[in-house]
């Protein structure tokens, strides 16, 4: 895929697609309750539908038409074992929510994923719910991952990682243990699947103090079952909304966009260079917060942004660095550690391809620092992405002011924003 400059700005309404952490936890929460759930706007990329997939394997009854999902839940231990490997492609949520689940069923599992998955970690979910006497056999700590039935016992967890997706699987798990689970966090992170447990009726208590975040969960309750309309996914809004921010003439609204305070740190973060942001319609959904987004081409300030940040914010970080590449003045963002272990390392590639881009950045100790120029000479323009979905979407953008940019594997966006290219193009993009 080609990505070259534009000329007129980026202008109109993008169609962003369902937020992808939602769309997950719409499948997996529906399925384990006892009823049909009607579920609309389901983000339909790949990643989801292996979750999809999943279930299905694992006998839900699962309708879909084009506009919605009917999932049949027959309850807390109506699942049963999947004939084969449970495939999860590239989707590290669906491993690690999974995983959690399923310890705590009474079959056994397997679960497999694609070259970027299969080197992910995998300890920081098993080795929790081995306090909690799961049976898990990871591979060398990575997929492929075999989980033996077990009777688990319900615990105290100080979580040690800042990850959303452990504290999901411990949860989903908890609940099918007798008695109290007790999970604490003392770094924010996204919140999601507390919000759902507790609208499917789950016995969730979440408490605050000092500092930390308490999440008690008493488990073998049956949840009922919930409609759910799915908002649409900030994360693959960011990449609108830095297009606009950094080409002249650009005007844009995104609709029904998912606001949770625990992952709005882009907007936040942009708000504090001079992004001209304003959001409106402020409402909730299913306990979600939603708005609409106003983007208007602005001049950017460089900015420092601490730890905290990476807690509100961490999938964000290779489009703010497009985005700090055009400010008027340095930025230094701190504490990306977790960068290094997503879908690719980040962090790595995030320099790599600014600096053949002609941008001067650096990384110590996990702290990424750039500083921006008025004009840059393309040293190498083809994008290594390693398969990131994230890292192929933010250097399409960055060809939208630099271009041609060629964005080798580009595929990967499938995972998370399969209309990617065309919604781009639709507002004003130049993507071949
Ligand atoms: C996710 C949590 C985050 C995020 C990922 C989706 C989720 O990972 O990076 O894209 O849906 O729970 P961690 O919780 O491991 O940081």
């Amino acid at each position: 895929m080609i990505s070259n400059i534009i000329t007129k700005g980026i202008n109109g309404i993008p169609n962003v697609p369902g937020d992808k952490s939602i769309s997950h936890r719409s499948i997996i929460i529906p399925s384990i309750s006892k009823g049909t759930c009607e579920i609309n706007n389901i983000l339909k990329s790949a990643d989801v539908l292996h979750t999809l997939d999943a279930f299905k394997s694992m006998g839900v009854s699962i309708t879909e038409n084009k506009e919605k999902l009917l999932i049949h839940g027959k309850g807390l231990t109506a699942l049963c074992e999947s004939k084969n490997p449970i495939y999860l492609g590239n989707s590290g949520t669906s491993a690690r929510l999974l995983t959690g689940l399923l310890s705590a069923q009474k079959f056994k599992s397997v679960l497999i994923g694609d070259k970027s998955l299969s080197k992910r970690p995998m300890g920081r979910i098993s080795e929790p719910l081995t306090q909690m006497n799961a049976k898990i056999y990871t591979t060398n700590g990575s997929l492929p991952l075999t989980i033996k039935s077990s009777s688990l016992k319900s615990v105290n967890i100080d979580l040690k990682i800042p990850s959303a997706q452990i504290k999901s699987g411990l949860l989903l798990a908890a609940l099918n243990i007798q008695g109290e689970t007790t999970i604490i966090e003392s770094k924010i992170t996204r919140d999601h699947t507390e919000i759902m447990l507790k609208s499917f009726g789950a016995n969730i208590k979440i408490t605050n103090k000092d500092n930390k975040k308490i999440i008690k969960i008493v488990g073998q309750k049956e949840l009922f079952p919930k409609n759910i309309d799915v908002p649409n996914d900030l994360s693959s809004s960011a990449f609108f909304i830095v297009a606009a921010l950094i080409n002249e003439n650009s005007h844009i609204t995104l609709k029904n966009i998912n606001n949770n305070s625990t992952r709005n740190g882009i907007i936040l973060a942009l708000k504090k260079m001079g992004a001209k942001i304003k959001l409106f319609n402020q409402r909730t959904n299913n306990n979600e917060n939603i708005c609409d987004i106003e983007v208007i081409t602005s001049d950017l300030n460089g900015c420092e942004l601490g730890p905290e940040f990476a807690d509100l914010m961490i999938d964000e970080y290779p489009i703010l660095a497009i985005a700090a590449s055009f400010a008027n003045s340095p930025s230094v963002f701190r504490g990306l550690d977790e960068l290094r272990v997503k879908e690719s390392d980040r962090l790595k590639l995030i320099l790599l391809n600014l600096q053949n881009c002609g941008v001067d950045c650096k990384a110590e100790n996990n702290n990424l620092f750039i500083y921006p120029a008025k004009k840059y000479e393309v040293k190498k323009n083809l994008i290594q992405t390693d398969f990131d979905h994230r890292i192929a979407m933010a250097f399409c953008v960055m060809g939208t002011k630099i271009g041609p940019l060629e964005i080798e594997d580009s595929d990967s966006i499938k995972t998370s924003f399969p209309n990617f290219k065309d919604e781009l193009n639709r507002v004003g993009g130049e993507i071949f």
